[in-house]
């Protein structure tokens, strides 16, 4: 095997805000792992809404904006690890719109075929609605045919659950911190034997 298996965090959080932390903190994992890892916060990206032109079913989407960068990370990881804040009980807005303008990643191939996919939400509440962006973005993941895990044992559920709304509220939230270390830690590990059951050659469809 080539180059170090490699997983990216994508944050569509404010800079510096809570959902960065547990992103941070699940790649974190990946990286004693020994997996190398990339963080991206959205929140300085300009990306554009999909206009739905068609195009990407031929060629490159023509909207000039950062997403082709965002994507081409994407494409280039083993493991994606997607961190938002809950907006009224759903993903922010960054969050959906590189969802959207993934399109092209789906119809020239499945690209993102049998990546490993964990998702955070951080919710200003306790029952703010987080399960239902980790659901969100694990779908997202489903339509890319992703290989989607929860946050492994001890804590086993959807995955990285937070509670704080200030920035910095996360960092005293010991269970949010755990669900995000767990997830890292499964993600890492699905990572690891994925790459070692299927050659490069065979992800993609
Ligand atoms: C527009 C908006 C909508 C929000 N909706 C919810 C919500 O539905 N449930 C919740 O628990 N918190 C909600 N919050 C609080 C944020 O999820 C919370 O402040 C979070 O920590 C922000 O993440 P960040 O620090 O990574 O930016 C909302 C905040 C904003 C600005």
């Amino acid at each position: 095997m080539s180059k170090k298996a490699m997983v990216v965090g994508i944050s569509g959080g404010k800079h510096g805000g809570n959902t960065d932390t547990l992103v941070r903190i699940a790649l974190q994992e990946c990286k004693n792992s020994g997996l190398e890892t990339r963080f991206v916060n959205l929140s300085s990206k300009k990306i554009l809404p999909c206009t739905q032109c068609g195009e990407c079913k031929k060629r490159a989407c023509p909207i000039p904006d950062d997403a082709g960068e965002v994507l081409r990370l994407l494409e280039e990881a083993d493991g994606i690890i997607v961190g938002s804040p809950t907006y009224f009980a759903n993903v922010s807005s960054h969050i959906s719109l590189l969802m959207e303008r993934s399109l092209p990643l789906r119809r020239q191939g499945f690209r993102l075929r049998n990546k490993v996919g964990g998702a955070i939400a951080v919710g200003g509440s306790r029952n703010g609605g987080q399960e239902f962006v980790v659901r969100a973005i694990q779908n997202w993941f489903t339509l890319h045919a992703m290989i989607v895990v929860g946050d492994d044992g001890p804590t086993a559920h959807f995955g990285g659950i937070g509670v704080g709304r200030d920035p910095g509220d996360v960092d005293t939230d010991e269970t949010g911190i755990n669900t995000a270390r767990n997830l890292g830690k499964h993600v890492a590990e699905m990572v690891l034997i994925i790459r070692e059951q299927l050659p490069q050659a065979k992800k993609q469809k």
